[in-house]
């Protein structure tokens, strides 16, 4: 038999599509796992102990790089960025991703799902340290402006009709990060991931918002609204400020 090696790739590639499809399956078979308060406390009570050197190390060794940015800011629209966020939401988020509260349709919550599993906590505390030590995210780029008026609105005053409260009472007045330390920074922002979280709280793909905080907030919310609250937040940037 001669061998085709355009033909062979492919069915290498089909191969493993295929493998990753049955692996998503069985993924989304098992049911979504929630956090109790008290043992959320005792998972992060090593957040702090992160150290930013053995991170920075961590971040390259791992090729934590490739997709999340040099530092942690994000390059790309396709990733979030991790900078300007406080270590315990990022250990958390790690954690989180080790079991299974975090997936979406699209595998690319799976990434993170593969990649936490071979983490155990040192590492992700000092990784956690790394990021909390770098500048936060500044303005990016695709920033649209005009599109962020509404969402301004609905993150300082929120909705009472809705019964949605203003995002800036968690999230803090330039979106800098929470009131607890396990509330994320949401400045500075990729919108095309903050739209994609907002959407996995609302279908209930995401379940790792302690109480279901987050899944509250976003089912009322139609798509154009998390839009706009995505570009407003992205618009804030480290400096703080936004003239939508
Ligand atoms: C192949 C690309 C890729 C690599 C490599 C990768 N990530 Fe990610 N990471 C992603 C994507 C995509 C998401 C968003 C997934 C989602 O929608 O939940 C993400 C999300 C995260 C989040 C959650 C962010 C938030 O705001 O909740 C953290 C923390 C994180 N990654 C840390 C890491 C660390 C640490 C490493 C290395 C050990 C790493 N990532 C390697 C692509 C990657
Ligand atoms: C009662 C406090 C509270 C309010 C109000 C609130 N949030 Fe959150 N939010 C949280 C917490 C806590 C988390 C972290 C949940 C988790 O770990 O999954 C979070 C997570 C998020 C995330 C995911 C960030 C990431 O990096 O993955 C987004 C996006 C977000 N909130 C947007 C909003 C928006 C938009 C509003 C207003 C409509 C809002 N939040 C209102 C507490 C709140």
């Amino acid at each position: 038999m001669n061998f085709h090696p355009p033909l062979a790739a492919l069915l290498v590639a089909v191969t493993c599509l295929a493998t990753n499809v049955q692996a998503q399956e069985r993924h989304n078979a098992v049911p979504m796992p929630e956090w109790e308060p008290a043992q959320l406390e005792q998972a992060l009570a090593k957040a702090t102990l992160g150290r930013a050197e053995e991170g920075k190390r961590l971040h390259h060794f791992l090729y934590c790089s490739a997709c999340h940015g040099d530092n942690g800011t994000s390059p790309s629209r396709n990733w979030p960025s991790l900078t300007g966020q406080k270590p315990d939401y990022v250990m958390k988020t790690l954690l989180d991703y080790k079991q299974n509260m975090r997936r979406d349709h699209y595998r690319k919550a799976f990434v993170m799902t593969k990649v936490s599993s071979l983490l155990d906590d040192t590492q992700m505390a000092d990784l956690a340290a790394y990021y909390a030590s770098q500048p936060a995210p500044t303005v990016p780029p695709q920033t649209q402006g005009k599109l962020a008026r509404k969402g301004a609105l609905l993150a300082t005053q929120g909705d009472a009709k809705r019964g949605i409260a203003a995002c800036a009472g968690c999230h803090g007045e330039q979106g800098e990060s929470g009131v607890t330390p396990d509330t994320p920074a949401l400045a500075g922002q990729t919108p095309e991931y903050f739209i994609q979280a907002m959407k996995m709280y609302k279908q209930g793909m995401r379940t790792s918002d302690v109480g279901g905080v987050m899944r509250m907030f976003a089912r009322p919310l139609s798509d154009a609204e998390i839009t706009s609250l995505a570009h407003y937040y992205a618009g804030l940037g480290s400096r703080g400020s936004l003239a939508p």
